[in-house]
């Protein structure tokens, strides 16, 4: 039996959302590793949580899509007792996504993230942290996502 006029409408209308939503969606933009460069450091999570402000001899390092920022010359904003304390000495990608301060934002999870909030993301990395403060390092899990993608690519 031929599909109806109204059976045809809908299976377009659906496709044509299908595709509206895919338009829509935001891809997070890729962060570049240099290939080689022996002064830049990888971090592992635990590595980086002593540069969190509490030891004045120390800088303050925060990530944000796994690159590692030395925040120090923002201590106004990152050092011991200011606002944005709790976003250091880890990465809080996922709390800068979503402007949030909240203890269960302050990691690099972007799982459910919105287009907005991924977005968001990009335009405060590009923004303020590329903008403001010195690259030291990467995060582990960042390298091994870099690792993965070359190699997908060869
Ligand atoms: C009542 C809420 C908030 C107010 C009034 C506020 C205010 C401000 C102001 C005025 C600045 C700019 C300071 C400057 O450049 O001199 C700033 C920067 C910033 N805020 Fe907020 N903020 C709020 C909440 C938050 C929250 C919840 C987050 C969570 C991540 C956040 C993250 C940041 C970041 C990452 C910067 C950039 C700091 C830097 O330059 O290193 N803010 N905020």
């Amino acid at each position: 039996m031929a599909p109806s006029n109204k059976e045809v409408y809908s299976l377009l209308c659906f496709i044509g959302s299908f595709i509206m939503v895919l338009g829509d969606k935001y891809i997070l933009e890729e962060v570049d590793i240099p290939k080689s460069n022996s002064d830049l450091k990888i971090f592992t999570g635990e590595e980086l949580k002593r540069f969190d402000g509490s030891d004045p001899s120390l800088p303050i390092y925060m990530a944000v899509k796994g690159v590692v920022f030395d925040v120090t010359t923002g201590s106004d904003f990152y050092g011991k007792g200011a606002s944005y304390n709790v976003l250091v000495g880890k990465d809080s990608t996922r709390a800068v996504a979503k402007m949030s301060l909240d203890s269960a934002d302050l990691n690099h999870d972007l799982t459910g993230l919105t287009d907005q909030e991924l977005k968001s993301l990009d335009e405060v990395y590009k923004g303020v942290y590329v903008q403001k403060y010195p690259i030291v390092g990467y995060m582990d899990y960042k390298m091994a996502e870099n690792t993965i993608k070359n190699k997908l690519e060869l």
